[in-house]
């Protein structure tokens, strides 16, 4: 299906959620994720379902650029002069593209489970957040004189998305509980680090980003425990067992402990997952 400007919104959620992440181009993408929430928050959208409106794609639509390289060709990423502040800019940019993905993602595949209407609103949420993040950062690359596609990208975390396809518990351990709740131990030290180097507007991005992202979190505790709570698992244990088969290694300290208690990400949840010596 071709995706241009003058394209209407999609007439389901399902559909939405499907036009989003096979769109390739990434104004494209971001379009349809502004449209497609403000049409499910105007309660304009049904749910849907994907046999009517058709499977999620197995990999989603990107652009030509940037090049994908396996995760160990990716060289290492600090914040420091101009040329390393923007390949730093440019992964959280990537990440973010694929948080767009992932969440919408979320919201296609398993949408042939009946859920509450609230578990839409959360997830909807989020993934406007996730495309608002992306053009926040591709808007920094622009100041910066550079552009989303400049340089490498690495090509693991669409892997995990995979990995947990079949398994909506599986794919909230993995994507909000591990890889979200990560953000929450790694960004506070980049704010400080931009602040540091006198990036006052790349810490204010980052301060929303991490805001935000303290929600996903929150709200794959809350759908991950009622899910566990659904088909009469132990939300802690079935955590651990999930991290362990899809997830490769350990969980990495320092955590931050209080912005993932805030969140309702306990340590019972990740402390058992970590190193005893880290
Ligand atoms: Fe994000
Ligand atoms: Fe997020």
């Amino acid at each position: 299906m071709p995706q241009t400007h003058t394209k209407p919104v999609p007439a389901t959620l399902v559909a939405g959620a499907r036009a989003i992440v096979s769109a390739s181009q990434t104004d494209e993408k971001v379009r349809l994720a502004y449209a497609v929430s403000k049409a499910w928050f105007q309660r304009d959208l049904a749910l849907g379902t994907p046999t009517r409106d058709g499977a999620m794609p197995d990999r989603p639509g990107r652009p030509d650029q940037p090049v994908l390289l396996a995760p160990r060709d990716m060289p290492k990423r600090k914040l420091g002069g101009d040329g390393s502040k923007i390949a730093l800019i440019h992964s959280l940019a990537h990440i973010e593209l694929n948080a767009v993905d992932l969440t919408w993602d979320l919201i296609g595949r398993f949408a042939h489970i009946k859920l509450p209407r609230s578990y839409y609103d959360d997830w909807v949420r989020v993934g406007l957040e996730e495309a608002k993040h992306f053009a926040m950062l591709e808007d920094r690359l622009a100041k910066l004189g550079a552009a989303y596609g400049d340089m490498p990208a690495h090509d693991g975390l669409w892997q995990a998305a995979q990995d947990t396809g079949h398994d909506l518990a599986a794919r909230l351990a993995i994507i909000p509980l591990v890889l979200e709740a990560r953000g929450l131990d790694i960004t506070p030290p980049m704010i400080e680090k931009a602040r540091a180097i006198g990036d006052e507007d790349t810490a204010k991005v980052l301060d929303v980003i991490y805001r935000d992202e303290k929600n996903h979190v929150a709200f794959g505790a809350k759908w991950f425990r009622y899910w566990c709570d659904r088909i009469g698992q132990r939300p802690e244990s079935s955590f651990h067992t999930y991290v362990r088969k899809h997830f490769r290694g350990n969980l990495k300290p320092p955590f931050n402990d209080r912005a993932r208690s805030e969140a309702g990400l306990t340590p019972g949840f990740y402390k058992p997952l970590a190193p005893l010596i880290g």
